[in-house]
């Protein structure tokens, strides 16, 4: 949430931040600001609204030379208006700074620089955090680092932020707890973002800033030290692995819609070089260490927010289906703050797209430190849950621009079965058992390619029903997490309501919605299919307007349809994996046929680094 860039170099520091923020907005849209240094006096320029509106509040104002920040905004201390716009400065003009993440005894600061005669101007925490900069340059004549440093000793809660001082025009502070900052090594330039997509355009070399530290940033020169004791840190620089193209829209008129068509391609990338399907065997470099611990634990949690929480729950009928062990999803957010049994028998997996979700990433420290073993699923290499968790599997999905997540769902199904299938035959289960899916994941990419192909049966599901207000989808066993999954894709970006429901479920609430001018998505496979049958005449009975999308087309379920479509049979565990598409292309459409802003729908943000 929120997306801040930094750079300082021989550019012009403003083309470079407003390119930037336009890449980082995904993380946030409610506002967005600049400041530059120039000729010594900061320069600030800040509105409500996106990227573009900035750039056009900009055209009449000079942010001239190669020293800058810059912030897209989430809101969360303040609505969203020109006041409460990022960056902000103290009260003495001498600092500006640029915040993600969420500053939790701003009110006790407040009280203090009050008490100092320093008023804040705006309802944003992070005003407070600038001005208490600003209050203890001028009370201890400390010098730019130091400030900052003893800014951030006081400060609890999170945060990633850039700072500008007047009295410093060739200087840049970046410093990180809680929310990802990393740093750009360019030719005789330099870049602070949240993430390397502002970054890659200009150069591949990052570093990536660890929690509680800070980088001083001067021409040809940088330092990393640790914020609370002042060491220098040394700090590796890694490389950006994916190419411009995989962030750009590549002709498609939405993000989502380009991340919906890739996903043959992105569920190769994620099987690629890991099975074998002749000797029925799958391999994963990244917990190949850890495999008898985990089957070693007595129990298995898997967390997450979100759809990558649906694929959890996925993930944990796929687990205990071939594991045979109890496995239990939770919200990382309720996770992180209930007393669990989790111990050093327990292996705790999480699976976050971003690898930065800040309920997942407490989650996952709070099983640490109660000794479980931690395994995580993510997509972001280099992300702060991957670098926090003892072991894990990339999805390798390539960058999810869209705010609503499609590709990297169907992949982390994917390697929830790849991680089932590795477990199940080291445990020494029947390999009868394990070799009609490895079949079968050999032709998924195919299968979906197929399902993508008909995409287009979609669109009149959309017309017929893009103005109504409720929706409800139902689905049974691993179609479960597919309901919930549609109805979250369709209200995240066409805001109409939508309820996912075990089918059976129904009946203890949801029927009574049901009237004429419900449509209800009904998810229909080989399993638990005379069941749901039966749960779809209960529909129909009250006069409900049925959608199937199924594997099994016969008579049966065209009679009882006002909408059907087939996807291809596939083994169950991965059955879900074409059976969610057409939910994202229906979601999709309905959304488009509404005019919603597909890419930045209202009041989301698609990595939420506060809690
Ligand atoms: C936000 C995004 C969702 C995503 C969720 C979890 O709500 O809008 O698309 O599923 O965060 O994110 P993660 O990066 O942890 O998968």
């Amino acid at each position: 949430m929120c997306g801040i860039v930094g750079y300082l170099g021989n550019k012009q520091a403003k083309d470079v931040i407003i390119k930037g923020l336009k890449r980082l907005e995904y993380r946030g849209y409610d506002s967005a600001g600049i400041s530059t240094l120039q000729n010594n006096k900061l320069e600030i320029t800040k509105t409500q609204g996106k990227v573009s509106d900035l750039s056009a509040v900009m055209e009449n104002i000079s942010h001239l030379g190669g020293l800058g920040i810059g912030h897209t905004r989430w809101a969360t201390h303040g609505i969203p208006n020109d006041n409460n716009a990022h960056p902000h400065c103290d009260n003495s003009g001498k600092f500006t700074l640029v915040h993600n993440g969420i500053i939790e005894n701003y009110n006790s600061l407040k009280l203090l620089l009050k008490d100092n005669g320093i008023d804040c101007k705006t309802d944003t925490d992070t005003e407070v955090l600038v001005q208490f900069m600003g209050y203890l340059y001028h009370k201890e004549k400390l010098d730019f680092v130091e400030t900052v440093r003893l800014a951030l000793n006081q400060v609890v809660g999170a945060y990633g932020i850039v700072v500008l001082c007047e009295d410093h025009p060739e200087m840049l502070i970046a410093a990180r707890l809680g929310s990802p900052l990393l740093l750009g090594i360019g030719e005789d330039e330099y870049f602070v973002a949240s993430d390397s997509s502002p970054i890659i355009e200009y150069t591949r070399n990052i570093i990536f800033l660890d929690e509680g530290e800070l980088a001083i940033i001067k021409p040809g020169e940088y330092q990393v030290r640790n914020i609370s004791g002042n060491e220098v840190v040394s700090k590796k620089v890694e490389e950006i692995k994916y190419n411009l193209e995989e962030i750009e829209k590549g002709g498609y008129d939405h993000f989502m819609l380009k991340e919906i068509n890739e996903q043959a391609h992105t569920i190769s990338e994620a099987l690629r070089g890991r099975v074998n399907s002749e000797e029925l065997t799958v391999n994963l470099g990244g917990i190949y260490d850890w495999v008898q611990q985990i089957l070693d634990a007595n129990h298995i949690y898997i967390t997450a927010c979100g759809t990558s929480w649906h694929a959890a729950l996925i993930g944990s009928y796929i687990l205990e289906e071939m594991l045979n062990v109890p496995v239990k999803v939770e919200y990382a957010s309720e996770f992180r703050y209930r007393e669990t049994a989790v111990n050093g028998d327990s292996v705790v997996i999480c699976v976050s797209q971003s690898g930065e979700t800040a309920d997942t990433l407490a989650a996952i420290r709070k099983a640490r430190e109660k000794g479980a073993l931690t395994l995580g699923i993510m997509n972001v290499v280099g992300s702060s849950i991957a670098r926090e968790t003892h072991c894990g599997v990339y999805i390798h999905a390539g960058p999810e621009i869209g705010v609503a997540s499609t590709k990297a769902f169907t992949a982390q199904v994917t390697i929830f079965n790849l991680i089932g299938i590795l477990l199940a035959q080291k445990k020494g289960v029947n390999p009868e058992m394990i070799q009609p899916i490895i079949n079968d994941i050999d032709s998924l990419p195919e299968l979906v390619q197929s399902v993508l192909d008909q995409g287009n049966e979609i669109l009149p599901i959309a017309e017929d029903f893009m103005d109504v207000e409720n929706f409800l989808y139902l689905g049974r066993g691993y179609q479960f997490p597919v309901a919930l999954e549609g109805a979250l894709k369709l209200k995240e970006i066409s805001y109409i309501h939508a309820e996912g429901y075990p089918a059976a479920e129904m009946k203890h609430g949801p029927i009574a919605l049901i009237d004429d001018n419900m449509p209800v998505v009904c998810i229909v496979t080989e399993k638990g299919y005379d069941k749901i049958v039966s749960n779809i005449q209960e529909v129909r009975a009250r006069g409900g307007k049925i959608i199937i999308i199924t594997s099994e087309v016969n008579a049966e379920l065209k009679e009882y349809s006002d909408h059907i479509i087939q996807v291809p049979r596939i083994h169950h565990c991965l059955q879900a994996i074409l059976t969610t598409i057409p939910l994202q292309l229906l979601a999709y459409h309905m959304a488009v046929l509404k005019g919603c802003d597909v890419d930045m729908p209202r009041n989301l943000a698609k990595s939420v680094t506060v809690e």
